[in-house]
């Protein structure tokens, strides 16, 4: 799964299929993370990761022991949700994006976009890039943001969203970038574009300003007790008519029992969205892993 090092695969996750999960703790509380919150106390390093021929972008390093206590590569249910890592489809996701842009599917211009779940915010960073006009990150654990997501985005982005600090509206380009740490079941009482209410979901008569144009997220499927909650938020979230979500994510996570079957079948027998695939990788480096687009119905 994690694929700072190929073919470190999976492993983290299936050695918690050996035992019962253990109950997780409380989830943190949901805050919003200044971009001047930025942690520097840890040393991070960057790496270019390649997007294209013409677009390399930035990624940072920083050891999971150093920010959290943990031994790299581990993942602690409900307290270190895997966000320091880069997984193997945030790129699929990526990829997806500039293909879909480059045959007129997608446009990011002006767009509202909220990535779930970001970790290094590498597909958020990239519609920022494209020319997206908001742009949300989410992650579990505010030490990712403050360690990794806001140093990813400082290195990328820094140019475009100068010379106004990287969380307020940009008077010259009018980018907003803002950073959000918390559990799916509760982000919603923070995230700025969120629809008014549930019952919205069966009527049209809404603001247009309400909901993300564009809902981003990578490898986010892995727990399928996260499923439900991780769907409620999306349909809190999605503007509608015309919002989308696209969604990275292996067909399959052994030991751990997520996937894309698993989601896929809930977003079908709840009815609110259609689903189309957009892009299959099967690499030979680990699961195979999918891009799906979702739509309003
Ligand atoms: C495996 S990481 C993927 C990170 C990044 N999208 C990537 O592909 O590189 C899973 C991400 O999902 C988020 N996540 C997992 N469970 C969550 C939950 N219950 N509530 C909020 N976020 C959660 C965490 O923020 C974590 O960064």
């Amino acid at each position: 799964m994690a694929s700072d090092k190929k073919g470190v695969g999976l492993s983290f996750l299936d050695s918690l299929a050996d035992e019962p999960p253990p109950p997780s703790p409380p989830p943190p509380p949901c805050i919003e993370v200044l971009s001047s919150q930025v942690s520097s106390s840890v040393k991070c390093t960057l790496e270019p990761v390649n997007i294209s021929d013409e677009l390399t972008l930035l990624k940072g390093r920083v050891s999971t022991k150093e920010v959290f206590g943990l031994p790299n590569s581990d993942l602690v249910p409900g307290v270190y949700e895997g966000g320091l890592k880069l997984w193997e489809g945030s790129l699929d996701l990526v990829k997806a994006l500039c293909s879909d842009a480059e045959n007129g599917n997608i446009s990011f211009t002006g767009k509202r976009v909220l990535e779930l779940g970001c970790g290094h915010g590498i597909p958020g960073i990239f519609t920022c890039h494209e020319g997206a006009a908001v742009i949300h990150f989410q992650d579990f654990n505010a030490e990712v943001l403050r360690f990794l997501t806001i140093p990813n985005v400082n290195a990328n982005l820094s140019k475009k969203l100068q010379p106004a600090a990287a969380n307020e509206a940009n008077h010259d380009t009018g980018v907003e970038v803002r950073f959000f740490a918390g559990d799916w079941s509760q982000i919603h009482e923070l995230l700025p574009c969120v629809n008014d209410n549930e019952k919205d979901l069966n009527s049209s008569g809404q603001s247009p300003t309400s909901g993300y144009d564009i809902i981003l997220m990578a490898e986010t499927i892995y727990s399928i007790s996260a499923h439900q909650n991780l769907y409620g938020l999306i349909k809190k979230c999605v503007s509608r008519p015309h919002g989308v979500v696209y969604m990275a994510a292996k067909k399959h996570y052994f030991g751990v029992g997520g996937g894309t079957r698993q989601f896929m079948s809930m977003v079908e027998k709840d009815g609110f969205m259609a689903a189309c695939l957009v892009a299959e990788v099967a690499d030979g480096s680990s699961n195979v892993r999918e891009v799906w687009k979702l739509s309003i119905k």
